[in-house]
Order: C-alpha cells, then sequence, then structure tokens
C-alpha cells in the first residue's frame, strides 16, 4: 500500500457571490497564477494543497462554489463536510458586500455548527475603485465574531496568509478537542481501575 503522504486531512470551502474572485484566490494559492480573463464557475470545483503547520503535513481539499444563484442547491449540498468557510465579497462591489448577510444565513443552515469561518474582501489591489473600506469588513466579522482579511489574487496579497490561518484555526480546534478528549480519558481510566480495586477488595473478603 502507498505510503500515506499527509497526517490530517482539512476540506475548505470558498462562498460568496458570482465575481468576487473565489476561483482566482484559489487558482493563486494553488498555481501561484492569476489570469484576468472571467470563467464563471458551474457548480462545483476543488483543488488540493498539501501544507505544513506545526510539524504536521495537512492536506487541504479546497472546494470551489459557483456564486450564481441557479447552482444554490448543488453549491449548498456542499456545506455540511466543510471544516472552513472563506465567505469572499469584493471591496469595490457593495452588492456583494451587502450579501454576507445573506451567505452567513446559508453557513447557520446548512454548515456544520463548529465550522471556522473567515471573511474575505478580494481585490485589494483596485484601490481607485474600493466602495468597502477596510474597516466596514472589519467591523461585521466583528460582529459575527470571524476572522477577516483582505486579498488581492491578482497581486497575490495575502492569499497564502488567509488559507493557512484558516487551516491554523481548525488545527487549533482539533488539539483543543484531543487534549479534552485525553483528559477525560485518563479520568474514565483512573475510575475503572479504582471500581476494580475495590471490587477485588470486596471479594477477598
Ligand atoms: P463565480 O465562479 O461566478 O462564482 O465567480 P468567482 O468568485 O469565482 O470569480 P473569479 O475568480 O472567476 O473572478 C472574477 C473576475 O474578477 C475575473 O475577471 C478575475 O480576473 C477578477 N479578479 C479576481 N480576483 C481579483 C483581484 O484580486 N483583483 C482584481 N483586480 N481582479 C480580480
Ligand atoms: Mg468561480
Amino acid at each position: 500500500m502507498a505510503k500515506k503522504t499527509y497526517d490530517l486531512l482539512f476540506k475548505l470551502l470558498l462562498i460568496g457571490d458570482s465575481g468576487v474572485g473565489k476561483t482566482s484566490i484559489l487558482f493563486r494559492f494553488s498555481d501561484d497564477a492569476y489570469t484576468p480573463t472571467f470563467i464563471s464557475t458551474i457548480g462545483i470545483d476543488f483543488k488540493i494543497k498539501t501544507i505544513e503547520l506545526k510539524g504536521k503535513k495537512i492536506k487541504l481539499q479546497i472546494w470551489d462554489t459557483a456564486g450564481q444563484e441557479r447552482f444554490h442547491t448543488i453549491t449548498t449540498s456542499y456545506y455540511r463536510g466543510a471544516m472552513g468557510i472563506m465567505l469572499v465579497y469584493d471591496i469595490t462591489n457593495a452588492k456583494s458586500f451587502d450579501n454576507i448577510q445573506k451567505w452567513l444565513r446559508n453557513i447557520d443552515e446548512h454548515a456544520n455548527e463548529d465550522v471556522e469561518k473567515m471573511i474575505v474582501g478580494n481585490k485589494c489591489d483596485m484601490e481607485d475603485r474600493r466602495i468597502i473600506p477596510k474597516e466596514r469588513g472589519e467591523a461585521i466579522a466583528r460582529e459575527h465574531g470571524i476572522r477577516f482579511m483582505e486579498t488581492s489574487a491578482c497581486s497575490n496579497v495575502n492569499v497564502e496568509k488567509a488559507f493557512l490561518d484558516l487551516a491554523k484555526a481548525i488545527l487549533d480546534n482539533q488539539t483543543a478537542d484531543q487534549e479534552r478528549q485525553d483528559s477525560q480519558d485518563r479520568v474514565n481510566i483512573a475510575r475503572a481501575e479504582q471500581r476494580n480495586t475495590l471490587a477485588s477488595k470486596c471479594c477477598n473478603i
């Protein structure tokens, strides 16, 4: 059997309005490439990239959804399996920012409760066409207790950092869960041992 080349598998999901740059962000991260032509995603697509965090090889399976409403049914069926979700808007497009509320509702309805979330304001290279100040992005993220970052797939700003931060949040959560489980296991073992000792004492009388 082939040796497993990674320690952990994290499933991530990209959501947000059509044209905000989800596919471009993913393409920048996976292939370090960018194209200015817009080819709207049909349904769903994915890419794989392995990263290293805290000495662990983590395989990221990143699902890229179509932002167009007509794919809503198919795309929302992918929320459930996601461990991390990147909700992307375009800093030059007010509608895509207003729709954050709608996308957050979709997450609430369709994703796991403990999913790690990040709001991403993309196209920050287009300062002259900016409509949404960074502070507004930070504020809405703070309001919902979600991480926030501005990115540019075009100029390669913060793209890798966004994925690494999201993966790190998932890893930290898993580590905390594991530590809780380990300490509960230790308590259970100690109790079982105590019961055994008491039981054997009883029988020896
Ligand atoms: P759907 O697949 O329809 O949901 O759209 P999407 O969110 O995947 O958008 P996509 O990545 O296809 O990008 C849409 C357009 O925006 C393309 O023409 C990209 O080249 C452009 N674009 C994406 N990211 C950036 C960016 O960081 N800066 C600039 N200036 N343009 C960008
Ligand atoms: Mg796309």
